[in-house]
């Protein structure tokens, strides 16, 4: 009977359930009524999202999980207050829509668009604090709760950055919204989304050929009677939001109950992802994901057991519900074939049906040697990837997406790529708010790289039979 109750209570999940859970990386406020009396204002606020969006995302993502389709998540590694523009929030969705156009066609696969965008801004750190010449502050958490400036001031965490957040993402999905559906994405504009610096690279050239082919097949198609005046879906195009889940206490001001079906959604954003760091099963960040009904992005890393996976799994899907999971994997370009196997067979024995998603960036940061600065090198990306569409291919598994750290500027943040970046270089234009990230032209490059794994994998693997099946 006692045994019954606790079980009860276990299961029973509210939006501030998490909070009688042990808990990582969490700011330490000193006006703890003025942070609770921010949260009471932001929860009266309208959603960011609505639940019927979210509930699309995962039927895109479920045909993910099911081979028909491949997931492009991307975006910067933190966005920040400071670059609020029209200009990166533009720059970034053309990178996007390249990559995207460019994976569909020479892959002929349907791509669902996730961008890490209009809501990240909590960051996890290895210290709590730290030390420049002798002074020792908090640790910079993002923009959502403190500065990056280390002063003092800078550094103390500040409820108020809740709001300039959430306004922020308002502000920022407002625009991709438009870009998106205002005919922006049209594919008739597959030419027009060349970066001008991106213009005159190697990577310029191929994404030319393809938008060339593009043109021409849209030509062809217009000549007998389809074009984007009769058919939306080629100008327009559904683009998607996602965060790390790690300041509780926004997510939970903004988790909504669905009026139609009366599910508790997330509204901050449509997919909504764990830390490595956060990921303890009996802790504060999956107790909140586990009850909310958006697509939840688990990540993955070295660290992760097998049965500890197989636990989270049943806790984040016990419904086993295709499309709410998707792994995000984050080994490293040397240990992805040590770790990821086992997760797959793990996943695979239990009948679990996820999506398999490869983060090449986070398991290959290293500090440049000569400017100190936290760098990582685009062959060992480019290899973690291979690596992942080697790996699935092997176990008869699925390689349904990549998860970039990335902008649509021309930073120098990451070593290599075609204009060959060096470390030497990367004092230049670096200028992200924590990890380095792909550049416009590094991103493209990616593209190409998946869509050739991707149109590989899809000529081997049943999908169409599959589809038929279903
Ligand atoms: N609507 C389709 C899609 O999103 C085709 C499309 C329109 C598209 N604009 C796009 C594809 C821009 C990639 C990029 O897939
Ligand atoms: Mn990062």
């Amino acid at each position: 009977m006692a045994d019954d109750i606790l079980n009860m209570q276990a299961k029973s999940w509210s939006p501030e359930s998490w909070r009688a859970k042990p808990i990582q990386q969490v700011p330490i406020y000193s006006d703890l009524a003025e942070l609770q009396q921010t949260e009471s204002q932001l929860a009266t606020f309208p959603p960011l999202v609505f639940a019927g969006e979210a509930r699309k995302l995962k039927e895109s993502l479920a045909a993910v999980a099911a081979g028909h389709s491949f997931l492009l998540q991307g975006g910067d590694c933190a966005e920040s207050f400071a670059e609020h523009t029209a200009d990166n929030i533009r720059d970034f969705f053309r990178v996007f829509l390249q990559m995207a156009v460019v994976m569909t066609f020479a892959a002929a696969s349907p791509v669902v668009k996730v961008g890490r965008v209009a809501g990240q801004f909590a960051k996890p750190r290895s210290s709590p604090t730290e030390k420049q010449n002798g002074v020792e502050l908090p640790s910079y958490r993002g923009d959502i709760i403190n500065d990056i400036e280390f002063s003092e001031k800078g550094r103390t965490p500040d409820p108020r950055r809740l709001m300039d957040a959430y306004r922020q993402s308002a502000a920022t999905l407002n625009l991709l919204r438009a870009f998106a559906t205002g005919g922006y994405a049209n594919l008739e504009n597959a030419h027009k989304w060349m970066l001008g610096f991106v213009k005159d690279s190697p990577q310029s050239h191929r994404y030319q050929e393809v938008a060339d082919r593009i043109t021409e097949t849209l030509g062809f198609m217009k000549a007998i009677g389809l074009d984007a005046k009769s058919h939306p879906e080629l100008r327009q195009t559904e683009f998607f939001t996602s965060h790390e889940a790690l300041l509780l206490g926004y997510e939970q001001a903004l988790t909504r109950i669905d009026s139609t079906t009366g599910d508790p959604y997330a509204t901050s954003g449509h997919m909504l992802w764990i830390g490595d760091r956060t990921r303890q099963h009996d802790h504060a960040h999956v107790e909140y994901c586990r009850g909310v009904k958006n697509p939840i992005g688990l990540k993955c890393g070295p660290s992760l057991k097998p049965d500890d996976l197989l636990r989270l799994v049943d806790l984040l899907n016990p419904e086993n519900e295709a499309g709410r999971l998707t792994l995000i994997c984050r080994f490293g370009s040397d240990k992805i074939v040590d770790y990821l196997p086992a997760l797959i067979r793990a996943v695979k024995k239990e009948g679990r049906t996820v999506v398999w998603s490869c983060d090449p960036m986070h398991g290959n940061t290293i500090t440049s040697g000569s400017g100190g600065y936290k760098t990582r090198p685009f062959e060992r990306i480019m290899s973690e990837i291979r690596t992942f569409f080697a790996v699935h291919q092997a176990e008869g598994t699925y390689a349904g997406g990549v998860h970039l750290e990335m902008t649509g500027k021309n930073v120098t943040e990451c070593t290599g790529g075609a204009r060959m970046i060096a470390d030497s270089d990367l004092h230049d234009r670096y200028h992200t708010h924590c990890d380095p990230r792909l550049n416009a032209e590094q991103a493209i490059e990616v593209a190409f790289l998946v869509a050739e794994l991707l149109k590989a994998e899809r000529a081997t693997l049943p999908a169409p039979q599959a589809r038929a099946a279903e």
